[in-house]
């Protein structure tokens, strides 16, 4: 290996580097991405000629970065020297801090710990792992890869819970982002926020990024009672960001809501969203397996009619119109269980098992928790803008 060639290189390429960011202040991007390239490509080259060098995962983490650079100034009119320093690079830590991370080494879910929804589960088994694994025959043969995926549906169903699982069963990296882990750091700034998680869903591709109740997020700013106008700003840096994440990113972004009425038009009419899904309060085959998966447990035994999910899931039926949520199954079930536990400490018998009884008492303490009016509410969107 010679040394001096590898000095050379690396001289070159940290030259074409700072002319670029020096082009960048002073906003000729035209010629700062020019430069960009020219660093990209000095340090791939010296990474594929200098495959043992120690330097080599250097050079190649310094490509990517300045790859994400490239992109963000690349076909962006509107861009102002604050946003691209904005837009340096950053590494996947950075992403912690605008939102929780879900690598698939740490994730437990997939889809057989998510009950029913077949039919999601199949769009979602085609766009998600179609877009990120087959872009490029796709793309031969006439599809546009998804962009993004809005789910609206009442509290407590599964919506973010279904995204885990997708992230878990196609093991790809997820990065959730909602109004407690993300936007509560970023207050009066949201489209520094939106524009992090962007670039993150970039960094951790193949990746899904998913903004959770997205109505509290970019609210419709003509409703908004903020006047500082960052409501507005943040809505139009999220749609810029949804055109600018070509089909080429390798990240799907998902999002979702409980008050789609709140939504401003732009993200729930226009083919930013290549799906809108509704999902609706679990229905009989869904509630016996919310049950089942609820009562899975190593030691948990369970009375023979306990055991029969169809019986409980009749249990759980809608009554005048009101529906029990998935969460209020998961919570009867934890109810039961906890019950169950009380009597095996008092006892100090494990091989007593979670009678009938304990469940039907956990579930006459529990109303449904969703109302006629909301699914009334949900239906009439479905019906207009759902598909
Ligand atoms: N289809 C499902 N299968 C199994 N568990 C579910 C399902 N839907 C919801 N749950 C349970 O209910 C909880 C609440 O769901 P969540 O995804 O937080 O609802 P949402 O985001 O729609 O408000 C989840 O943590 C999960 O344990
Ligand atoms: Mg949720």
């Amino acid at each position: 290996m010679s040394r001096s060639e590898i000095e050379r290189g690396m001289a070159k390429a940290e030259n074409y580097e700072r002319r670029a960011l020096t082009l960048i202040n002073k906003g000729d991007y035209p010629a700062a991405l020019g430069e960009l390239i020219k660093a990209i490509e000095k340090y791939k080259t010296l990474a594929a000629r200098f495959q043992r060098s120690v330097l080599y995962d250097r050079w190649l983490e310094k490509a990517d970065e300045l790859l994400v650079l490239a992109k963000k100034i690349k076909g962006k009119a509107k861009t102002t020297p604050e946003m691209v320093k904005e837009g340096a690079p950053i590494s996947i830590k950075d992403c912690d801090e605008v939102g929780e991370r879900v690598d698939p080494e740490t994730n437990k879910l997939d889809f057989s710990k998510l009950a029913g929804m077949d039919k999601i589960k199949k769009i979602l088994r085609r766009t998600i792992e179609w877009s990120l694994k087959e872009k490029e025959k796709m793309e031969e043969h006439g599809l546009e890869p998804t962009k993004g995926i809005l789910l609206v549906g009442p509290p407590g169903c599964g919506k973010t819970y279904l995204v885990k699982c997708a992230a878990g069963e196609f093991k790809i990296r997820l990065l959730i982002a909602s109004p407690a882990s993300t936007f509560n750091k970023y207050v009066g700034e949201t489209p520094k926020a939106v524009r992090k998680v962007f670039q993150c869903g970039e960094k951790m591709t193949p990746s899904i990024i998913f903004v959770d109740e997205i109505d509290k997020l970019l609210p419709d700013p003509s409703r908004s009672s903020d006047s500082s106008g960052v409501t507005g700003q943040a809505l139009s840096t999220f749609q810029q960001e949804m055109d600018g994440a070509q089909s080429g990113t390798g990240f799907i972004v998902m999002m979702a809501t409980n008050d789609p009425e709140l939504l401003h038009p732009a993200l729930s009419r226009t083919g930013r969203v290549s799906y809108r899904l509704y999902i609706p309060p679990p229905d009989k085959p869904t509630r016996a397996a919310v049950f089942r998966i609820n009562l899975e447990a190593p030691k948990l035994i369970l009375e023979p009619e306990v055991q029969n999910f169809d019986l409980l899931a009749d249990l759980t039926a809608p009554q005048d119109g009101w529906y029990y949520a998935s969460s209020d199954i998961e919570e009867m079930c934890r109810r039961a269980k906890e019950k169950r536990f009380e009597i095996i400490i008092e006892s100090g018998n494990e091989e007593i098992p979670l009678t009938l009884d304990m469940l039907k008492e956990a579930i006459n303490s529990l109303k449904p928790s969703i109302s006629p009016k909301q699914i009334h509410r949900y239906e009439k969107w479905a019906d207009e803008f759902s598909g």
